[in-house]
């Protein structure tokens, strides 16, 4: 049954004048609030463990077969672990509250921070704005994202071109993935997970919004621009799966991660097909 709230009063959203004025903060029977917790659970767990993972500094780096988590690539400090800093030391030792992976983690954060579907995702679970469909928020003013600190999620684009550029780091940490013991071509189960992490974080980023308006966006004549066409169709496809992909990636992140510690810190040995 519906829970009372505070009467309709005159203001924005729900409380606007044009509304019906009803007093119920919904009229839902069903859970409506299955999903934003299944959100919210869902969100802290990744939040919570990559936390964890980008601290710790230890088990990032498999130096038999090259395996580099993605939580510290590019690892451009002196206070990477030896055969990980593919890219050359940029910066000397860092304190300890500084992570390893900080050149691009700031980035892939505000990344998936102002993506379209997060924004769903933490709109309706952790801010209640609103929490579900035909389920009234709590707040009794609504400015959207027409403001500090919002308005800087039109910064998408942005954060979508230096995320193209970490998806090429991770392509080419999964290339030099296939290493193996003695030197030379390696092949294991390690490698199969880095690949297929790579090729998601590439379906999620390509299937970004902001990829597909700025390969199709405001061309008056597709049948001018017949190769934007053909890749704005592209982006199209897989943008309808862009939730899905979302969540998947975090899923193969922290494994990816998690197989790499596991290997890293001898708990487990990769299963090796060659070398
Ligand atoms: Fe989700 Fe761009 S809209 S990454």
């Amino acid at each position: 049954s519906a829970a009372p709230t505070r009467a309709p009063e005159s203001g924005t959203g729900v409380f606007g004048t044009g509304r019906a004025a009803i007093a119920a903060r919904t009229l839902r029977t069903d859970r409506w609030w299955v999903p934003p917790l299944a959100t919210v659970l869902g969100l802290a767990a990744f939040i919570i463990y990559a936390t964890v993972r980008a601290f710790v500094r230890t088990a990032y780096w498999v130096p038999d077969y090259h395996y580099l988590t993605p939580f510290y690539s590019p690892c451009v400090s002196t206070s990477c672990v030896e055969g990980s800093s593919h890219f050359g030391h940029w910066v000397g030792a860092l304190p300890s509250w500084i992570p390893l992976g900080f050149l691009v983690l700031p980035f892939l954060l505000l990344f998936r921070l102002t993506c379209y579907y997060y924004r769903k995702a933490y709109y309706r679970a952790v801010w209640f704005s609103p929490p579900a469909c035909a389920v009234s928020e709590p707040h009794a003013k609504y400015t959207g994202e027409t403001r500090l600190p919002l308005i800087i999620q039109n910064a998408h684009r942005y954060f979508f071109y230096i995320a193209g550029i970490v998806a090429v780091i991770n392509t080419y940490d999964a290339i030099i993935a296939f290493h193996g013991k003695s030197g030379g071509f390696g092949f294991g189960l390690g490698n199969i997970i880095i690949v297929v992490n790579a090729a998601l974080l590439w379906a999620y980023t390509l299937s970004c919004h902001s990829c597909r308006h700025i390969a199709g966006g405001r061309l008056k004549h597709f049948s001018a621009h017949p190769t934007r066409y053909w890749f704005w169709t592209q982006v199209s496809k897989l943008n309808t799966r862009h939730m899905l992909l979302a969540w998947v990636t975090l899923g193969t992140l922290m494994l990816t991660d998690f197989y790499i510690m596991l290997v890293a810190s001898g708990t487990i040995s990769d299963l090796r097909f060659v070398n």
